[in-house]
């Protein structure tokens, strides 16, 4: 159950604050957003500024209803009504053709612009109190682990947000599944909530995805949701004996002790017992490694999952977080 501690009197000031041009934080199923007017450049641009994110990097526009989709986007492949119709409100990102109502400040300058509907009670109070579209990255500075609670977003972002709306702990954990719709066959960008077996089983056929080191579009660095310890990926039967012998070198060890190995005793700084369930796994992974920076590791050590489900989105965001610190 999503703990929500958002009154109907914080939707009406929400929905007030995005009309004077303000930034509001919202939960969604995934992760926290950092929410403006999608049709307000200046409140766009304070975005940008207040995550310290170059401005081409493109942002999603968040929706009431697949019902206007068409009021935001033109041009729309079957395939795309098809799989907005099934995953919405759901944690599916589709980038589809630009309509004249969605600004270039939202899309980076690209003719395209990622659209979703979210499937949090909070959200979507607040899209219909609105009536409009919000354009909302991850209320997290740039490059660094996205939050998915409100108190994750007061560490993260503190007085920089006007208005902070409290939807619980979010129940996805992880970011949306980023699907480029735009052609009339569909490849996923970033994997995330909504697995690729559901998408492809909607679909019909198989989907490609983007290889790891590929840069497709702006916003997408290998060094996306990373902690302030260092994340370092080894074999799974592995990850006990790298965590002890980096420990004796120094290291205060944060160390992801996968499922299968959770009877063995451990020497680290900090254990995790990574659980069993996927879905767990991803609600609980950025409150995990929030958790070791917290506690004052410098190092991180980890195994992918088997890349099948949610899988496939935590091992992402895993390579990510130990991928080259230095952003272009
Ligand atoms: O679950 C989510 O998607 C969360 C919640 C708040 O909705 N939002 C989120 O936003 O993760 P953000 O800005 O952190 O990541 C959105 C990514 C961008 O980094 C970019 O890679 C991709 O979406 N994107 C946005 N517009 C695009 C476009 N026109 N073409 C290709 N990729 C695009
Ligand atoms: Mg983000």
């Amino acid at each position: 159950m999503v703990r929500v501690t958002a009154s109907i009197k914080d939707i009406e000031t929400a929905a007030g604050v995005l009309r004077d041009g303000g930034l509001v934080a919202l939960p969604t199923e995934t992760v926290y957003g950092l929410a403006a007017n999608a049709e307000d450049p200046a409140a766009i641009s304070r975005i940008f500024q207040v995550k310290g994110r170059p401005p081409s990097h493109p942002l999603i526009v968040h929706l009431a209803g697949a019902e206007q989709l068409d009021d935001w986007v033109q041009d729309v492949p079957r395939a795309a009504r098809v799989l907005a119709e099934h995953f919405w409100p759901g944690p599916l990102t589709l980038v589809l053709r630009r309509g004249p109502r969605v600004p270039l400040e939202a899309t980076g300058g690209l003719e395209t612009v990622a659209v979703r509907v979210p499937d949090h009670p909070v959200a979507l109070a607040l899209l219909t109190a609105f009536g409009g579209g919000v354009t909302a990255p991850s209320a997290n500075r740039f490059g660094s682990v996205s939050p998915t609670s409100a108190n994750d977003v007061r560490a993260e972002l503190g007085d920089a947000v006007d208005f902070i709306l409290d939807g619980g702990s979010c129940q996805v954990g992880v970011e949306s599944t980023i699907v480029d719709a735009a052609a009339e066959t569909p490849t996923i960008l970033r994997p995330g909530g909504v697995m690729r077996e559901g998408l492809e089983t909607v679909l019909g056929h198989p989907l490609a995805l983007p290889s790891t080191s590929q840069v497709r579009v702006p916003g997408q660095h290998p060094s996306h949701y990373a902690p302030h310890a260092r994340v370092i990926l080894v074999e799974p039967q592995e990850v006990i004996t790298e965590a002890e012998s980096a420990s004796s070198l120094g290291h205060r060890v944060g160390v992801f002790v996968p499922a299968a190995f959770a009877d063995l005793p451990v020497k680290a700084h900090a254990v995790v017992a990574v659980p069993a369930s996927p879905a767990a796994y991803a609600q609980r992974l950025y409150g995990f490694l929030r958790e070791l920076d917290q506690q004052g590791c410098d190092l991180i050590i980890a195994s992918v999952p088997t890349e099948q489900g949610l899988g496939l989105a935590i091992a992402n965001r895993l390579r990510r977080a130990a991928g080259p610190r230095t952003t272009v």
